[in-house]
């Protein structure tokens, strides 16, 4: 008989999280708080999105709602992205209900203004992830994070560039047609001056 395997092992003590996945490193009570609210964060960020794609769906500008469409999808990429990663760490995902989003505006600039004010609140809420994880010394999340904030920050580059043009078309219906077109073509994007 092999040696090995008579040999009265004591099992590993290895932490694990609520579902019972090993856990390399605990997550602050803090930080894990945090990081279920900016996820919740994204999903409402969907909602607002796609309640903005109704209401241009409504108003024949395909353009802005097909965007709209695409931006509701991208946060809840976000959220799950948030998701994975909070199961990476052995931690489990709390899902909020969500509020019903806005579908009332008085124009094309009011939705788009919103949608921008809306992109710079969930940078807020990243970079308030970033200050926390650096004071915790949580290197894990701040790694995770630093992608999270340079793509935050082109979602805002590309909200204030349809807010710029939106605001330059000053409501004139054919100015406003050119911009869903560029919408619709996937053509919108701010200028890049690196060639
Ligand atoms: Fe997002």
């Amino acid at each position: 008989m092999n040696p090995s395997t008579t040999t009265t092992q004591t099992p590993l003590s290895i932490a694990t999280g609520p579902a019972g996945r090993a856990v390399a490193e605990p997550m602050s009570v803090e930080m894990l708080d945090m990081m279920q609210a900016h996820l919740n964060m994204e999903r409402q960020s969907s909602a607002a999105y796609f309640a903005a794609a109704v209401w241009f769906a409504e108003r024949e500008l395909v353009g802005f709602a097909n965007h709209f469409r695409d931006e509701a999808k991208q946060e809840q990429e976000h959220s799950a992205k948030f998701a994975d990663y909070l199961i990476s760490r052995g931690q489990t995902v709390e899902l909020d209900t969500l509020e019903p989003p806005c579908q009332t505006w008085t124009g094309v600039e009011d939705v788009v203004a919103n949608v921008f004010l809306m992109e710079a609140d969930v940078t807020t809420s990243v970079l308030q992830l970033y200050a926390t994880a650096e004071r915790l010394n949580d290197v894990r999340s701040t790694v995770f994070l630093d992608g999270v904030i340079d793509e935050q920050r082109l979602s805002e580059h590309e909200a204030a560039y349809l807010l710029g043009r939106v605001k330059f078309a000053a409501g004139q219906p054919a100015a406003l047609l050119i911009i869903d077109a560029e919408l619709r073509e996937g053509e919108a994007k701010p200028a890049s001056l690196q060639g």
